[in-house]
């Protein structure tokens, strides 16, 4: 695949080795593509049209401040997604309840879709990279029944697909089927996504640790053994390990999928069970990371072996290179 492929021409030739394909899966992805230049386009002007920064004044199901753009974003993936009949329903971090699309006339809508619509939107006032996370599945229930909750609360593995746009220095669109993870950059003055990362594979060890460290005191002590160990000086092993956290987690884990590195949000650091979302957040980050080479844990349990019981359940999140991810286990599995 030379540089220089858009991602429908991609997504058309990928779909070319699958004969009884039906193109569903396609168009759906195009209407995720759509609806991050749409709001790829507000976040590059956010600055100037200052009725689209700040706060809503009104706090999402999460209990977070929700954003302008958080609920901006939201609307354009939801539109997307509804109006070419390939989903059935949504489940968003912004929504309470999972969203369930009328059906369109003579389509058979075998899709679910979950979305982080922005990530880290806590950055956008400031001018730091933001990203929107998706995961795909099919539907377990029927075609043309109504949507149920089952069909949302599917283990990582069961992922069609997943990916994640980050609005950085440029704007990239990265997913997987379950063939690899390829990279998309947008290039502005054609206003497509074209092929720049193809086949990514995240090194087997990095150099860089990623942790929100305010939250020190209330690590479990395998973590904090396992950053005393990032920061020994072992010149020969190339320690102390560089810390690294924008506090985007597309932005942080893009970076560590590219140098190498590890990403840690462990539990107790402001719930029980962490801050990020199983289903919106870390499943579709999981599955890219696997197939990227690297390994997406809870500390004990692969990510994606996780059984989803509510739709905005959190878990603790550890992902990254392989070797780095292996030793930070150990780590806890001998202090908890
Ligand atoms: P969101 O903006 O979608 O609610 O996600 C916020 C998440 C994630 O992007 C980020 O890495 C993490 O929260 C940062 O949390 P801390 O501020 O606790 O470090
Ligand atoms: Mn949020
Ligand atoms: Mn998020
Ligand atoms: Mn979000």
């Amino acid at each position: 695949m030379q540089i220089g492929t858009t991602v429908g021409e991609f997504i058309i030739r990928q779909q070319a080795d699958f004969p009884h394909a039906t193109g569903e899966l396609s168009s759906l992805l195009s209407s995720i593509e759509l609806a991050a230049k749409i709001v790829n386009r507000e976040i590059n002007r956010a600055g100037l049209s200052h009725h689209i920064l700040g706060s809503m004044g009104q706090t999402n199901v999460q209990g977070e401040e929700q954003q302008k753009l958080d609920w901006y974003a939201n609307e354009q993936f939801k539109l997307a997604l509804a109006a070419r009949g390939e989903v059935c329903g949504l489940a968003s971090e912004e929504e309470e309840d999972f969203v369930a699309f009328d059906p369109l006339q003579g389509r058979h809508s075998k899709y679910v879709v979950l979305i982080d619509p922005l990530d880290g939107s806590s950055n956008i006032d400031v001018n730091v990279s933001v990203g929107t996370l998706f995961s795909i599945y099919r539907r377990l229930t029927p075609v043309n029944t109504p949507v149920q909750l089952d069909d949302f609360l599917q283990s990582g593995r069961a992922q069609v697909a997943a990916g994640y746009i980050i609005y950085g220095s440029s704007t990239m669109l990265v997913y997987s089927t379950g063939r690899g993870v390829n990279g998309f950059t947008l290039d502005p003055s054609l206003g497509s996504f074209c092929l720049s990362h193809p086949q990514m594979q995240i090194p087997t060890q990095g150099r860089i640790y990623s942790i929100n460290e305010g939250n020190y005191l209330k690590f479990p002590a395998g973590v904090k053994q396992y950053l005393k160990y990032c920061q020994a000086i072992e010149n020969d092993e190339g320690r102390p390990y560089t810390a690294r956290y924008i506090g985007s987690l597309v932005a942080d884990v893009h970076r560590n999928l590219l140098k190498g590195g590890i990403y840690l949000y462990p539990a107790g650091s402001n719930a029980p069970q962490g801050k990020l979302r199983l289903l919106y957040e870390c499943n579709p980050l999981a599955l890219l990371i696997e197939q990227a080479g690297g390994l997406a844990t809870d500390g004990q349990t692969p990510i994606l072996d996780l059984p989803p019981q509510a739709l905005h359940q959190r878990t603790p999140f550890y992902a990254g290179s392989r070797d780095m991810v292996l030793r930070l286990q150990g780590l806890l599995a001998e202090h908890g």
